[in-house]
């Protein structure tokens, strides 16, 4: 695949050069879309009272914000560098490498901004913190990494990277529209979005070209990481979501009531298709649903029929 600049705008469009966003909290809207935070409208967490609700939302906005910090960090910053310094290893043209370096300096501003928005929120700075657990993304990508052979440590990051970069998320989707959420966190996530747009068309690159230029013992691995991948990144925290209940004043019977509610398999099976959509289609583009391990894959991880 040829590579298309997607960064030829870059000095112009990209939020590293504009004014931070406006990150005014208007009193009586939301931190967060409500139907995004498991618990909020649960009978069992209304009859707790606003304050509930409240600390439910306070605690997915950090949770979202601290979980975009460490993927730029330790995963999308992490990969793109790797591309800077050895784009033929992945087959990327020359120039592809050399503008991988624009993604770390864009990432490192979105980890910047997703923290300064945490700061500016009112009342976080009351909250005791969060117990701090490494994310699971980074517990899968060790325990992925130990179960191959160690030359394909850099084909696992890559690969998972592009297609986190890939993806769209819900929240992405929804927010930058949705008029009950507060200004700070819709303009936030709409900056972030416009530099997302462009690294999405970056990283559909770098899938064509990792695979193209991949040997068979290479593709053979690939084809069954992918599907896993995918699970990693968007499988929810449940642990999370049960400190954050546990926290609201819900009993441990009662977050297990809540967990089941929001979680239910059928529930999680459809809210990941949604959001994979987008990377299913380009795995079948490329050719990766073409290899034969990687059909049983996808199918184990419940990602197609
Ligand atoms: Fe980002
Ligand atoms: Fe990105």
């Amino acid at each position: 695949m040829e590579y298309q600049s997607p960064f030829e705008n870059w000095y112009t469009y990209s939020t590293v050069h504009k004014p931070l966003p406006d990150f005014t909290c208007e009193t009586g809207l939301v931190l967060f879309p409500p139907e995004l935070v498991p618990g909020v409208g649960h009978p069992l967490v209304d009859k707790l009272g606003n304050h509930a609700t409240r600390r439910l939302m306070m605690r997915k906005l950090e949770s979202y914000n601290a979980f975009t910090e460490k993927l730029e960090y330790k995963a999308v910053m992490a990969a793109s560098i790797k591309l800077a310094q050895d784009p033929q290893a992945f087959g990327l043209s020359e120039q592809a490498g050399r503008e991988a370096r624009l993604i770390v300096t864009d990432e490192s501003h979105h980890a910047y901004v997703a923290i300064e928005l945490i700061k500016r929120i009112p009342g976080f700075s009351e909250l005791p913190p969060l117990a701090s657990s490494q994310p699971p993304f980074l517990r899968g990508l060790e325990e992925l990494e130990k179960s191959l052979p160690a030359e394909f440590a850099d084909d696992l990051l890559i690969a998972f990277v592009a297609i986190s970069e890939t993806l769209i998320t819900s929240i992405l989707r929804g927010i930058p529209r949705d008029r009950r959420v507060v200004s700070a966190v819709r303009n936030t996530v709409r900056d972030h979005c416009i530099d997302e747009a462009r690294h999405h068309s970056y990283f559909v690159y770098v899938v064509h070209q990792h695979w193209a230029s991949s040997a068979p013992d290479r593709r053979e691995i690939l084809a069954s990481l992918y599907a896993k991948l995918i699970r990693l990144f968007l499988d929810p925290n449940i642990d999370l979501c049960r400190a954050c209940l546990l926290e609201a004043g819900l009993d441990p019977h009662d977050a297990e009531v809540v967990l089941r509610d929001y979680y239910s398999p059928e529930r999680v099976a459809a809210g990941i298709r949604a959001d994979s959509f987008p990377t299913l289609k380009l795995m079948e583009r490329v050719g990766v649903l073409d290899h034969p391990t990687a059909r049983p894959a996808f199918v184990e991880q419940k990602l197609i029929d």
